[in-house]
């Protein structure tokens, strides 16, 4: 009885206010590198519908006014390289001259062109029109996705076709049937766009709202009504093969034909059994599902709520969409996983870890803790059926590793934030695997060089590794973040009582030390920046080897796996130098003390080396509270948003990360920056007057508070804070704050206090 008066309640509070959806616009991030999937899925569905292009394309559609090639309905969100998924893409058209053969069947000749006016993209809702006059819209159900195409007026036999392909044309065999009823099923052999193995995928397609007129299936660019099924390879070299099937209507009266596609990574069957479940009645059931997925979405936000005096829409539409972004994905695969079923929710597309620990799984720990909780349980399901927590894992398969073994912090920051349901011993026990036992394949699970690491104590350069075989690059980011990993391992360790593992494991932690080269320089174009000290590679037998700190930096080229492989990852010296989350203070010791280290940041940050458009970078924005100068923090960040950060559709400074850009402008603006793996939130004025996060957990409501609120962003210097009204002194924060429902009161001025600056209210730094 209580909670439906509640719901009442909540309900007509909810209806009063503004609609939160109207600030998630799915658009943002799909030019100018986002990558993100802008299309209709359900909080973290498998079904994703969207407009597949030609052009910026990895996460399906790209507002870049390029060409469409296709409807599919199965997208990763965010992620970079090669276009993820896209299986088995639609494709309307209309035969010239009512001849079958008049029809495009291959990619390159059926694209066509949209009109960028025409694109809506609301969560749960996807439309726009081709330049051919046919209009679409989209929406889904967990595991199925309903299209609606509109032809225009007096079309004779409109076409729809199935092409076998998927977006990276990954392909390695496929087939199709079709029965009398239109209905197509089939299946295909896929890669996965970042990573090792292959995966099955299988659709169940059904038409509905006019007759079938004629039915077939087509190769290359030719097409028949005989046989009606195929069986297709992959063909060779540049000859990829294409193919699928067609089914043409007899003219609907109001030109408008249903779609539904159920897709399944297990079998046809279960496809055709989830998009009939789901979607009974197609030709009804378009608008209550969008009208359900918007519930589902407003649920999700509803934890969050903001004060919106003075601050502008275009912060507001940053914020909720970049929360919105960190639901698409980790996907829930619960009961589709074709390789072992443990009874327990299964969650896939962790779409990189290397990506995703700094900020999308606190954000997730915050906001959606039972979905964290599932999350880390299937890391944990992933280990004990393949042996190894995955550093990148999409698809039903594998991801390539891209530093540390980074899970380690996504399970190590649940445990310090008390998520319940989770065996900690087995996560012990899976984290003590990454630390010790080497895997024949390091690319993909486990770590590289653990010899050398456990009798050296550092990942050397052109280490010698006769254990196991991985990419041989990266020495100084593996070095820096195992040894961060190592001292994750230490925290969980001592929270079971094991003494002995925390002894040695904080230990280990220490090995970032032994890479740090004092006398070593950094120059700019010749020009001496005239700092001494940094991070360098190391040989096997001790000797220095050399990485200009500038190199992989913005100013000097791009490092990833495959393009340029260096000793760092996907960023320089200069940015790996402040990696060392869990000992900063000795790091700024090492660098000459707090001034030292300020100055360090500061020329990092205007100088062009700092990319914020990746992840490594997060931090360091707010490192500034290390050294005792919370202020500095506040006042870096807004010098990346909203310049970095906004609400244009190319408004994120790079990929989205499945959600990581979004979810490093949420903490920045509410004001607590995580710091993952501790116990440990960073404070700093929020952008807000004030905000309000209820934990799903305990219902509490927690709130922070802005005294002398400044929109202007002069005022961002606290001068005294609160905590329940009490003096807080210390510039960092803990969980209990969000489950406990504190509030947090800062009074802000516009000059620098010295509220922060003792050394014992830094965040802290175990030595
Ligand atoms: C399709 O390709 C996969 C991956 O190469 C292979 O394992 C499978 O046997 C192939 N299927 C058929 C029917 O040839
Ligand atoms: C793939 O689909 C074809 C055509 O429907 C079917 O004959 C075949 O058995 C399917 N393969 C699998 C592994 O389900
Ligand atoms: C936060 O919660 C308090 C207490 O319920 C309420 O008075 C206040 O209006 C809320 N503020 C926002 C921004 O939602
Ligand atoms: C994932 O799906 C399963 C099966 O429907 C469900 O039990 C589970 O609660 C879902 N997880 C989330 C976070 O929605
Ligand atoms: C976790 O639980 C312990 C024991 O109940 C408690 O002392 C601690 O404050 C909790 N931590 C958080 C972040 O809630
Ligand atoms: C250490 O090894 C490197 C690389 O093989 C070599 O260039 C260097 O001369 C060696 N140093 C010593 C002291 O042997
Ligand atoms: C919005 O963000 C993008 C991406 O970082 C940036 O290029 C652009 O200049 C920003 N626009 C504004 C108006 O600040």
């Amino acid at each position: 009885m209580r909670a439906s008066v509640l719901t009442t309640v909540l309900c007509t509070l909810q209806a009063l206010a503004q609609d939160v959806l109207s600030f998630v616009d799915p658009l943002i991030g799909t030019i100018n590198g986002g990558n993100v999937f802008p299309g209709a899925t359900l909080p973290y569905g498998l079904a994703k519908a969207v407009a597949d292009v030609d052009g910026q394309n990895t996460g399906g559609f790209g507002m870049d006014d390029s060409r469409v090639v296709g409807f599919s309905s199965l997208h990763d969100s965010g992620s970079g390289g090669n276009p993820s998924l896209g299986n088995f893409p639609l494709f309307p058209q209309v035969c010239p001259d009512d001849e079958l053969n008049n029809c495009k069947f291959r990619i390159d000749d059926r694209k066509v062109g949209y009109d960028l006016s025409s694109v809506v993209a609301e969560p749960g809702y996807f439309a726009l029109d081709l330049e051919s006059g046919i209009g679409a819209e989209m929406t889904v159900s967990e595991h199925a996705s309903l299209f609606r195409f509109s032809f225009p007026e007096g079309t004779e036999h409109p076409l729809i076709l199935l092409d076998l392909t998927d977006l990276w044309k990954s392909r390695q065999n496929a087939s199709i049937s079709i029965d009398e009823s239109g209905r197509m099923v089939g299946n295909g052999t896929f890669l996965p766009s970042f990573g090792a193995g292959y995966y099955m995928a299988y659709f169940c397609v059904d038409f509905f709202g006019a007759e079938i007129y004629e039915s077939g299936v087509w190769v290359n660019n030719r097409a028949g009504t005989e046989p009606k099924e195929i069986f297709i390879t992959r063909g060779f070299n540049l000859f990829y093969l294409e193919g699928g099937g067609f089914v043409r209507f007899d003219g609907s009266d109001d030109g408008v034909i249903t779609v539904r596609v159920g897709v399944s990574f297990l079998s046809s069957e279960r496809a055709c059994r989830n998009a009939e479940l789901e979607i009974p009645t197609p030709l009804d059931d378009f608008d209550g599902l969008v009208a359900a997925a918007k519930e589902s979405w407003r649920e999700k936000l509803h934890p969050i709520s903001v004060s919106e005096n003075g601050v502008t829409e275009d912060l507001l539409t940053s914020l909720w969409s970049g929360v919105y972004r960190n639901m698409i994905s980790p996907q829930n695969y619960t009961g589709e996983n074709p390789h072992w079923d443990s009874g327990i929710p299964y969650f896939d597309s962790f779409y990189c870890i290397w990506d995703s620990f700094r900020v999308q799984h606190p954000l997730l720990t915050i906001v959606d803790p039972v979905a964290q909780t599932q999350m880390v349980n299937s890391l944990l399901d992933i280990y004990q059926n393949e042996g190894w927590l995955p550093d990148c894992h999409m698809s039903m398969c594998n991801g390539w590793t891209q530093g540390g073994s980074n899970a380690d912090v996504v399970l190590v920051d649940a445990y310090v934030k008390n998520l319940s349901s989770i065996d900690w011993d087995l996560a012990l026990e899976a984290i003590l695997t990454d630390a010790e036992n080497e895997p024949l394949e390091w690319s993909y699970r486990g770590r590289g060089g653990l010899q050398s690491w456990k009798t050296l104590d550092y990942i050397p350069y052109l280490d010698f590794d006769p254990l196991g075989f991985g990419t041989n690059s990266r020495s100084v980011s593996r070095t820096l973040e195992y040894a961060y990993d190592d001292f994750c391992l230490a925290t969980l360790a001592a929270g079971l009582g094991r003494q002995d593992l925390y002894d040695k494991y904080t230990l280990r932690s220490m090995n970032w030390r032994n890479l740090w080269r004092e006398d070593q320089t950094s120059f700019i174009d010749g020009e001496d920046t005239g700092f001494a000290g940094f991070f360098q590679p190391r040989y096997l037998n001790g000797t220095w080897g050399f990485q200009d700190p500038i190199a992989c930096s913005a100013l000097s080229g791009w490092c990833s796996l495959t393009s340029n492989p260096s000793e760092t990852f996907e960023a320089s010296i200069w940015q790996y130098l402040f990696f060392v989350p869990h000992a900063t203070s000795s790091l700024i010791e090492l660098i000459g003390g707090d001034e030292d280290f300020i100055s360090r940041l500061d020329f990092f940050h205007t100088s062009g080396l700092a990319d914020i458009s990746n992840e490594p970078v997060f931090l360091t924005v707010f490192l500034y509270h290390y050294a005792g100068r919370p202020s500095l923090s506040a006042e870096r960040i807004h010098t990346y948003i909203p310049a970095y950060f906004n609400s244009t559709l190319g408004g994120l400074p790079g990929n989205d990360d499945s959600g990581a850009m979004g979810a490093f402008l949420f903490f920045s603006v509410i004001g607590l920056f995580p710091v993952a793996g501790q116990n440990v939130y960073l404070i700093i004025p929020p952008f807000f007057e004030e905000v309000n996060i209820t934990s799903p957990e305990t219902g509490k409501t927690a709130t922070i508070r802005n005294v002398n609120f400044d929109p202007s962003y002069e005022a961002v210097h606290v001068q005294r804070a609160t905590v329940n009204g009490e003096p807080w002194t210390r510039s960092w924060i803990g969980h209990e704050f969000f489950t406990a429902g504190w509030t947090l009161e800062l009074e802000l001025g516009a000059d620098e206090s010295d509220w922060g600056t003792a050394v014992e209210d830094r965040p802290p730094s175990w030595v």
